[in-house]
């Protein structure tokens, strides 16, 4: 069996398809597969979560946003590469919340992608297999979402967070030590029906902002390469919106890697304190938030010995809050919190404790 996780991001949002830093980690939230050979052209999958049977050949793969489309997705991205298939029976299952920031599909890509190279002896690294699913998700799935969610699944490692480096596509792996504190997700169940189509428009505006710092600087590849204060130049370019948004994103960049820092003394105040100020930059500026995340990341605020540090994770318009929680105070905090967003929005949030686990593997 192949087992792929789902991810947590520590800091570092919407900074990977500006080739900036990102701080994720695989979890113990998973999809697993059991996968062997069919021995015909067919690709019989079937999902234990959604009760379904889908089969496909290779030669009629489509986009669209069922779970199967991922799967034909990665098919694809191993015929891009020259690599011959025939077809698997497949049978999927998992407790990763879908919608709900922590990378579903990416498990979905990354785990396929491990069990169809192993079955096949394709010899793809596993950087290949990442790149394949972000491939499926751009191709199949219509979101030109970056690396980050496919490499976490792939590259994780027990206890540790990852710096990756979205430009050299390298990590350095990064103990999380915060003694006497856990990672607590809380999910505001908000699944925005049009979060896809503004995560493309936020990436657009930041692609706007590198081709106008471009006429000026053709050294300018991406956001990664603006710092803190050539911001008021890129002002002078562009509309307020764009430079708002890339703004945010050049500031999140420098904020992760003081963030990272933090986590290496296990300084967790300052870590949380920067969790916060992402969260209000994504709100503000970034325009990504929602009232549900809001409210969280406000209640969490009112608990400042309790909670380090929360902010809303993912491509935005609600998922979960990650939050750092001291151990002794998650009951009393949860049952305050439920309470509060039940009067506020009539839905139950959920509660997921976190534990940071290998990436893809088999079992
Ligand atoms: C989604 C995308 C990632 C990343 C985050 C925002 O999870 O899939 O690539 O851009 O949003 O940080």
């Amino acid at each position: 069996m192949v087992i792929a996780p789902g991810r947590i991001n520590l800091i570092g949002e919407h900074t990977d398809y500006n080739e900036g830093f990102v701080l994720p980690a695989a979890v113990d939230r998973e999809i697993v597969f059991a996968v062997a050979p069919s021995n015909t052209d067919q690709f019989n999958c079937y999902s234990i979560d959604f009760e379904e049977v889908f089969s496909f050949r290779a030669n009629e793969l489509k986009s669209g946003g069922q779970w199967y489309n991922y799967l034909m997705g990665v098919v694809s991205g191993f015929q891009q590469r020259g690599l011959p298939l025939s077809g698997v029976d497949c049978v999927i299952g998992g407790n990763i919340p879908t919608g709900s920031g922590m990378s579903s599909s990416a498990a979905l890509c990354s785990g396929f992608g491990f069990a169809i190279n192993a079955i096949f002896k394709s010899n793809l690294s596993r950087l290949d297999l990442a790149r394949i699913g972000q491939q499926a998700e751009h191709e199949f799935a219509g979101v030109r979402c970056g690396i980050m969610d496919q490499y976490a699944s792939l590259f994780g490692q027990k206890d540790s967070a990852l710096l990756l480096d979205c430009r050299s596509l390298t990590h350095e792996y990064v103990p999380v030590n915060f003694p006497g504190v856990q990672i607590l997700l809380v999910d505001t169940k908000v699944k925005h029906t049009l979060a896809s189509s503004a995560y493309n428009d936020r990436r657009a505006a930041c692609e706007e902002g590198v081709k106008a710092f471009q006429k000026i600087n053709s050294g300018i590849h991406s956001l990664r390469d603006v710092d803190t204060d050539n911001l008021s130049t890129l002002q002078k370019l562009v509309s307020t919106d764009v430079f708002t948004k890339c703004k945010f994103v050049v500031e999140e960049i420098d904020r992760t890697q003081r963030a990272a820092t933090f986590l290496k003394l296990n300084d967790v105040k300052e870590f949380g304190r920067l969790m916060f100020e992402t969260h209000w930059g994504l709100s503000h500026f970034y325009e990504v938030s929602c009232p549900e995340s809001d409210l969280l990341v406000t209640l969490a605020e009112e608990f400042p010995k309790d909670v380090l540090g929360a902010r809303q994770m993912g491509g935005g318009f609600g998922g979960c809050i990650i939050h750092l929680i001291r151990n002794e105070a998650v009951e009393k905090y949860s049952l305050k919190v439920r309470e509060k967003y039940v009067v506020t929005f009539k839905k139950e949030p959920d509660f997921y404790s976190v534990a940071l686990k290998e990436g893809v593997h088999l079992n």
